[in-house]
């Protein structure tokens, strides 16, 4: 049985993580150690790519290390190195993916450049034996796209937001009424308290076929209400987070459904799978309803510990054995890329 041992490495955004993980025959996650910069970046209400990247210089050996140690793994112990070659903040991916040749090049062990996008879809098969093709909605600070997945190295976008990612709008939306970053369990939290109904808000796009979303209309729609309201209390507040967000959700359910039918048309005779990956798969809401509309389709509906469906190095190590088991992998030259669509 083929089994390999992994150390990942993600630095594209702003977490510093390092794992080791091994497979595919036997699943085993040895360590996943992330190190957040939220606090390093709140001041400024969302991550400044300059201060993420000399963040991610200075802890990165660190916790690597810790990765190593928790794993109870020397350096013998390793196959080969994993690491985010992009798409992301370039500052980042460039200490992390440098960081992986010179290991590889001291070591003399092969090194994989892992699409970061790559490394969420596969995240279900680590966690799940989950066979290919499946439906992967990706939703977080950076992304919100719909992607077909496969097999490894194959990967469809099926819809995507023409304008802000789904986290991004969490984001902008909390900066606007006074809350914190992350705006994303801001809102959530917010918007317990509020009433939905109390403000009409748009649901952007959904007049149109296909399965593209956007979300800056509404954001847009709900500083117009905000701004007739001023000064806004905290019951106002509420209710315009409730309101986004139930406007999110329903656009979600909408997308899913259509989704869901998508891969039916393409793929009859597989049982369909939604899988969820992304920090906004931790809102309660937005995951009630993506759980009905997939219950709705008769599909079947995955989200993955938290703890991997946010940024993290286990999910890179795991792309890592995923590539690895089917054969040669990258060489020395390959750059690191700010932008690299699947
Ligand atoms: O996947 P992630 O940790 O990092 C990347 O963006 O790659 O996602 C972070 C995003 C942020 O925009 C944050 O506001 C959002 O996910 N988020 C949420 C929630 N928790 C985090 N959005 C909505 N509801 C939440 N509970
Ligand atoms: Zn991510």
């Amino acid at each position: 049985t083929l089994q390999m041992t992994v150390l990942g490495i993600e630095t594209s955004c702003d977490e510093t993580a390092a794992a080791v993980v091994r497979g595919p025959a036997e699943k085993q996650i040895l360590s996943n150690v992330v190190r957040s910069q939220i606090d390093d970046h709140t001041a400024f209400g969302g991550v400044v790519p300059e201060i993420a990247a000399r963040a991610h210089i200075k802890v990165l050996d660190g916790i690597i290390a810790e990765a190593l140690s928790r794993a109870d793994c020397g350096w013998d112990d390793i196959d080969a190195v994993a690491a985010t070659a992009g798409p992301g903040l370039i500052g980042g991916v460039i200490v992390g993916f440098m960081t992986a040749k010179a290991i590889a090049m001291a070591s003399g062990k092969p090194i994989i450049a892992v699409n970061h996008l790559e490394g969420h879809a596969l995240t279900a098969r680590l966690t799940d034996d989950l066979p290919f093709p499946f439906l992967l909605l990706l939703v977080s600070g950076g992304h919100s796209q719909f992607l077909l997945v496969r097999g490894v190295g194959d990967y469809e976008r099926l819809g995507t937001t023409i304008d802000d990612a789904i986290g991004e709008a969490f984001d902008k939306t909390a900066k606007l009424l006074g809350l914190p970053y992350p705006g994303g369990p801001a809102v959530e939290h917010m918007a317990l308290a509020g009433d939905a109904g109390r403000f009409k808000l748009p649901r952007p796009l959904l007049d149109r076929p296909g399965l593209d979303m956007s979300f800056a209309g509404l954001k847009t729609a709900l500083r117009t209400q905000a701004k007739k309201l001023e000064p806004i209390d905290d019951q106002t507040i509420a209710d315009l987070c409730a309101g986004f967000q139930k406007a999110v959700a329903d656009v979600l359910a909408a997308r899913t459904k259509a989704a869901l039918q998508l891969f039916g048309e393409r793929h009859p005779d597989v049982p369909p799978t939604l899988v969820v990956a992304g920090g906004v798969a931790a809102n309660q809401e937005i995951r009630t309803s993506l759980q009905a509309a997939t219950a709705a389709a008769q599909a079947d509906f995955i989200a993955p510990p938290m703890a991997l469906c946010t940024d993290n190095a286990a999910m890179i190590a795991w792309a890592g054995i995923e590539r690895l088991v089917l054969g040669p992998v990258d060489d020395m030259a390959l750059p690191p890329r700010p932008r690299w669509p699947l």
